[in-house]
C-alpha cells in the first residue's frame, strides 16, 4: 500500500503531466495557424508523449493500492512572440517539471519508498531528453533567425518525428514492465 504522502504527490504529478499536454496542445494550435505543419506535428507527438506519462504515475498509483484523484487543469498560455520563443517556454517548462520529478524522487527516498524511486528514475532520465531535444530545437532556431527557408526545411525535418506507440500508452519503461 503506497504512503499517502507519496499518493498525493503522484496524484499532483499526474495533473503536471497532463497539464504539459494541454500546454503542447496549446503550442500545436499555434504553428497549424501560422502553416506551419511539422512544428504543429512535433508538438502533438509531444502531447501524446506527456498523455503517456501521465498514464504511466497513473498505473503506477494503482498498482500500489493508491487512489487517482483528477484535479482542475489550468489553461495554458495560447499565444507567443515567436517559434523561438514557443521552444524558450518548452526549454523552461521541462526544466521546472524536471524540479518536480527530482522532487519527487527526494520525497520517495526521505519516505523510504524504494519502489517509488525505482520506478521515477525512469523519468529522471526521461527528463534529460525532454531538456535536450527542446534546447537543441532553440539553438537551432536561434541559428535561422529570420531565415524563412531556414524554418520551412526545420519544419520539414519535424513533420517526420515519429511516435512511440508504448511510451503514447504509459508502457515504456520499468515502471509497468
Ligand atoms: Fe512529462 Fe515533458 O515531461
Amino acid at each position: 500500500m503506497i504512503n499517502k504522502k507519496i499518493e498525493e504527490a503522484i496524484n499532483n504529478q499526474i495533473n503536471a503531466e497532463i497539464y504539459s499536454a494541454y500546454l503542447y496542445l496549446s503550442m500545436s494550435a499555434y504553428f497549424q495557424n501560422r502553416g506551419l505543419k511539422g512544428f504543429a506535428h512535433w508538438m502533438e507527438v509531444q502531447t501524446a508523449e506527456e498523455f503517456g506519462h501521465a498514464r504511466k504515475f497513473y498505473t503506477y498509483l494503482f498498482d500500489r493500492g493508491g487512489r487517482v484523484l483528477m484535479k482542475p487543469i489550468e489553461g495554458p498560455a495560447t499565444d507567443w512572440k515567436s517559434p523561438e520563443n514557443v521552444f524558450e517556454e518548452v526549454l523552461k517548462h521541462e526544466q521546472k517539471v524536471t524540479g518536480l520529478i527530482n522532487e519527487l524522487v527526494n520525497l520517495a527516498i526521505a519516505e523510504k519508498d524504494h519502489a517509488s524511486n525505482a520506478m521515477l528514475q525512469w523519468f529522471v532520465t526521461e527528463q534529460v531528453e525532454e531538456e535536450a531535444s527542446a534546447l537543441e530545437i532553440l539553438d537551432e532556431l536561434k541559428l535561422i533567425g529570420n531565415d524563412g527557408n531556414g524554418l520551412l526545411m526545420k519544419d520539414r525535418e519535424l513533420g517526420g518525428r515519429a511516435l512511440n506507440p508504448l511510451l503514447f500508452a504509459g508502457l515504456a519503461g520499468p515502471a509497468t514492465a
